[in-house]
Order: C-alpha cells, then structure tokens, then sequence
C-alpha cells in the first residue's frame, strides 16, 4: 500500500500544507527541527490513531490554535479510501471516507505503516510495560481477535484488582479470577505464534544489514505458562499460578501475575541484547526487528506496510547505510528523513522523490 498524499491543518508546525509522496522512496530532506518527524508522526497517526512521541495527543495541535486535522490517501490493493483525523482539545473525530467512524478499531490499520523511531532504542532499558506495548500494538493491527481478547482481559482485570481493594473473600475472589483464564489462553497462543513467525525473519534481516552470514537473532517470549494443545490443561497451569499468588494478591490488593506482567527477550549469539551489545549492534537489532515485522504483515495481508525511516541512516556507517537500502523490497513505499543527502549517496537520485523542507516548504 502507498499513501500519495497527506494534508496538513493546525498539526504542530504546520498552518496548512499538502504533502505529495510516490509510491517508492521518498526522502524528506532537510536541517534539524523543519518538521520532518512531525510529518512521519502524521502518518503514523492516521495508521494508529496515536502518536508515537507520547500520550497526550493534544500537544499536536498547533500551539495557540482550537484543533488539528491530519487528511491522508491510501491506496491498497483494495483501493482508494480518504481518512481524516480531526484533533480537538476534548478528544478525536476519526473519518472514513468522509464517513465517521465510531471506533477505533475500525480506523487502525486502514493505513499499515511501520515506524522504526531514534527513540524505539528505549526498548532494551524500557519497562516491560512499553515492551508489551510495542508488541500489542504490531499484534492488534494484525488480529482483531488478539485486540478482542485484550481488551476483555484488561476490563476483567481492572474488576478483579477493584474487588481486591474492597474485600478478601476468597470464594467470590475466584470467581473473578476464572474470568481471566480464557482471553489469556488466547492471548499466549498468539503471542507465541507472532513470536514464533519473528523468529523465522530476524535472523536474515539482522545478517542482511550486517552484511555477513554468521549471526543469530531470537526473540524469546517470558510467559507465564507453557502453551499446551489443550486448553483444559492451559487452564489448570493458569490456575496454579493463581493459587501461587493468592496471598500476595490479598496483602498488594493487585493482581501479580497475568498477561499484563508479561516480557519478551533479544538475544543475539545467545547474548542478551539489552546488556551485551553496543549501540550500534542495539541499532540493528531493532532494524531487524521492524523488517521482520513488515515481513509478517506482508504474510498475513499479503500487502506491504508503509515504511516510515527517522534519521536511521544518521547512525549507520556507510556499508550498514546500503545493505538496509538494499533490503527494501521494490513494492514497499518509504519515507526517509535525513538532515544530509550524502548520507544516502548510494541511492540514484531518479529513484527516489526528494522532498526538500527548507524554510519555503513551510
Ligand atoms: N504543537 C506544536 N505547535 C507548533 N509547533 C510545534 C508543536 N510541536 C512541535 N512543534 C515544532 O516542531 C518543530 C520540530 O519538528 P520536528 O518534526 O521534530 O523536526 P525535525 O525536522 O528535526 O524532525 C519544532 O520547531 C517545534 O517547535
Ligand atoms: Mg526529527
């Protein structure tokens, strides 16, 4: 899929502007602080309904002004559809085709891009929460069940943790703690699925950016029980864990153990990423990792994302540089920030639509 335009009123640095792409590569060129991240930000809105930067989705609309509106085109393999996100003080008003939609989930994925960020660096020190997060979020856009059975066991969790704040019977405690085992027997499955079709891909990405053959990358899932065929048995290992912890619920009056305290793990030639490899290394993990993940949204919807690049090349040597822009396939539409042109050199200047944001893009 390729997003050939984007409109942009009110949203951060932007007054009003039209921004054209194609449906290759597409550089967005220009110094340190012109908007560049704010556009990629724009696209990554309108695929997620989020901002990649933080939570507070009022901190895009322009400063001093009501609302913002972010108006982009996609075309798929489905075709031409228009989406149009409309930032207020209040909330969100999200459009299809000029049709409002009422939910979310109806909006996410419309547009399928992935984001590779400087600050997606974070997830080896991150919490285990952001970690669960980025994986949530990849997983969601991909299945609605997934997105389904989260959702639900997040709603029954808040109930359980409210019930162990206000009463310690046991008896009744129970029946709210059975109401936690079906969604995370389904969440497990997938997730070790989507763990599982990570662990056929990151390894080759990894060694294609590296250029050489010798390394090994894997995924490693930290679950809270092993998945079984049997779903009766899943449930019994689940409720064990429960039991285990029954104290400890009562005393902290939270839930300790469940989907919601899950991690997951990199390790590269059998070493933990996050304490053993430099930052370059962590760099290319984290390439792998996104290539990967557009590998498997191209599995599943047999269409490629949207690649959205910020200031990667900045951080890469020259070799590294060209191995990743070699990588790309041919069909996946790309939008690449830099501050200089050099560091993308080796692509022919024919290939790629240059976007240049000095001060009269604005
Ligand atoms: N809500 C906002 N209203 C107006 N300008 C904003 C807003 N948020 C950020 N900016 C401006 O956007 C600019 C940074 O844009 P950014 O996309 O990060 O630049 P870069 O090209 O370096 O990626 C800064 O000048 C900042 O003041
Ligand atoms: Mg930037």
């Amino acid at each position: 899929m390729y997003i050939d335009n984007v409109k942009l009123k009110n949203f951060r640095n932007y007054k009003n502007q039209s921004i054209h792409f194609t449906s290759g590569m597409n550089i967005l060129l220009g110094p340190n602080g012109v908007g560049k991240t704010n556009l990629l930000e724009s696209i990554y809105l309108l695929s997620t309904t989020r901002s990649h930067r933080n939570d507070d989705e009022k901190e895009m609309i322009s400063f001093n002004e009501e609302f913002a509106a972010v108006e982009g085109t996609v075309n798929t393999k489905e075709g031409r559809d228009r989406l149009d996100i409309i930032l207020h003080k209040s909330g969100k008003t999200l459009l299809i085709n000029n049709a409002v939609v009422k939910r979310n989930s109806e909006f996410v994925g419309r547009i399928n891009a992935v984001l590779f960020s400087p600050s997606d660096m974070n997830l080896f020190d991150a919490s285990p929460k952001d970690r669960r997060k980025l994986i949530d979020m990849e997983m969601g856009k991909l299945s609605a069940k997934y997105m389904y059975n989260l959702s639900l066991y997040l709603k029954s969790l808040k109930q359980r943790n409210a019930f162990l704040k206000s009463s310690d019977d046991k008896v009744l405690l129970e029946t709210y703690t059975e109401m936690l085992y079906e969604p995370q027997i389904d969440i497990i499955r997938e997730r070790n699925q989507f763990i599982n079709s990570m662990n056929t891909y990151l390894t080759y990405f990894f060694n294609q950016i590296n250029g050489d053959d010798s390394h090994q990358l894997m995924m490693v899932y930290r679950s809270m029980i092993k998945e079984k065929k049997n779903e009766e048995e899943m449930k019994k290992q689940i409720k064990q864990v429960y039991d285990s912890i029954l104290e400890k619920d009562l005393a902290f009056k939270t839930t300790n153990n469940g989907i919601h305290r899950e991690d997951y793990e990199f390790y590269l030639d059998g070493k933990n990423v996050a304490k053993f490899c430099s930052q370059g290394q962590k760099r290319m993990v984290i390439l792998a990792i996104k290539l990967s993940i557009m590998q498997i949204i191209y599995q599943i919807k047999r269409e490629y994302p949207i690649l959205l690049l910020d200031d990667v090349f900045s951080e890469l040597d020259s070799n590294h540089r060209s191995c990743l822009l070699n990588l790309l396939p041919n069909s996946v539409q790309s939008i690449i920030t830099t501050t200089d042109l050099r560091e993308i050199y080796s692509i022919k200047k024919s290939d790629a639509n240059i976007l240049n944001f000095g001060k009269e893009v604005r």
